[in-house]
């Protein structure tokens, strides 16, 4: 899609699924967070008009709309802060947000500028007076690649339940890796934290795949959990990818279950992959693909307990506990899992049903 030069531009469906995520997502981090926080933020970065052309909100709307319905479940301050680079849409944002009711202990700033000069000066700040974020929200959601430096994402992650929702638009990264001026290779090295994605460009292999696994090992050398959401055409062309990267075990959940919930329609495609040889695709379903995962991790380790493998569904893959259920059932079925009589509580386990204590060995 070529950049919109227009104030409001059309939404397409990629986008309302982005949507979808980040609506379902903060409907669980509101009341999360702002449960046990005097304070939270929640950054919108490349914040954009706040609707787009057929009257469809954008996400800053989006994100005041699910804050203002989990209200009574945020004891603190919620800190809104959007970020946009045009005076038009920002003005156009402004009267947007000036029509919607919020309670006190919301507080919204609005501002023009650039997301990095702009993030990056509360970081300088916070970092020289040795104090801590409070818990932050950051969705990072440019047209391109510029203004997005790893650094600053990196610097953001460093600080306690300070989490990032990226749109990494890989096509166009992909499309400009070769491009002759300096200054526009820069800004993917920015992005990269480094000069590896220029290298990608000289070797073989499929460098959409290449960047993402060179982003992904980026984020999770920053994050203790790091997921994306692939976003492909009609062609089966990757147009971008949403990353979520957290160190949060209970957010990690959360964006799952959002991503698992976006129904996908004709349009696009969704997939995730935890091992990149290894794609989900949200459409299909799960059951075998999961039960080989499982079983590839488990059969060399004797009797483990279903709390281990929930943990590493839960942890280290795509997947839901519910798909996990589906999974150790079908490994049932099919002779490969053992599962004890007894529990290790001691008590008798109840046929398909895999809880914590259950005992499990593969064949
Ligand atoms: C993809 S749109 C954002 C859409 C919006 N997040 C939504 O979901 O409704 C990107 C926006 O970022 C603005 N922008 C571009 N560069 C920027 C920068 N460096 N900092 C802040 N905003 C920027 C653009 O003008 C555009 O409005």
């Amino acid at each position: 899609m070529a950049t919109p030069k227009e104030t409001l531009w059309e939404l397409d469906p990629h986008t309302t699924a982005k949507h979808e995520i980040l609506r379902r997502y903060l409907a669980a981090w509101f009341p999360i967070l702002g449960t046990y926080h005097s304070r939270i933020v929640y950054i919108d970065g490349f914040s954009g008009p706040g609707r787009y052309k057929n009257g469809e909100a954008g996400s800053p709307v989006i994100a005041l709309d699910v804050a203002v319905s989990h209200r009574k479940s945020t004891v603190g301050e919620i800190a809104f802060w959007f970020i946009e680079e045009r005076e038009d849409r920002l003005a156009h944002l402004k009267q947007e947000l000036a029509a919607i009711t919020v309670p006190a202990h919301f507080k919204i700033t609005a501002e023009a500028g650039r997301f990095h000069e702009k993030f990056g000066k509360v970081l300088d700040s916070i970092e020289a007076d040795k104090n801590v974020l409070a818990p932050t929200f950051a969705f990072i959601d440019p047209f391109g690649f510029s203004g997005i430096p790893f650094s600053l994402i990196e610097r953001l992650l460093k600080h306690k339940r300070c989490e990032v929702f990226i749109t990494f638009m890989v096509d166009a990264i992909n499309r400009f890796l070769e491009h002759p001026e300096d200054k526009v290779v820069q800004h993917i090295v920015d992005a990269f934290g480094g000069a590896e994605a220029v290298e990608i460009a000289k070797g073989s292999g499929d460098r959409i795949v290449k960047l993402r696994e060179l982003y992904q090992s980026k984020l999770s050398g920053a994050a203790k959990y790091v997921r994306f959401f692939e976003m492909r055409d009609r062609q089966e062309r990757t147009q971008y990818y949403l990353f979520f990267a957290t160190n949060s075990e209970l957010g990690h959940l959360k964006m799952k279950e959002a991503m698992w919930k976006v129904d996908p329609d004709g349009d696009f495609r969704f997939s995730d992959a935890t091992n990149p040889s290894q794609m989900v695709l949200f459409e299909v379903d799960p059951t075998k693909v999961l039960a080989a995962q499982v079983r590839e991790e488990f059969r060399a380790k004797g009797t483990v307990t279903g709390f281990q493998a929930r943990i590493f569904v839960e942890n280290k893959t795509a997947y839901l506990k519910k798909h996990m259920t589906a999974a150790l059932k079908h490994e049932e079925e099919s002779g490969h899992l053992k599962i004890d009589e007894v529990k290790t509580d001691g008590k008798k386990r109840r046929a398909n049903s895999y809880p914590d204590e259950a005992r499990l060995t593969w064949a």
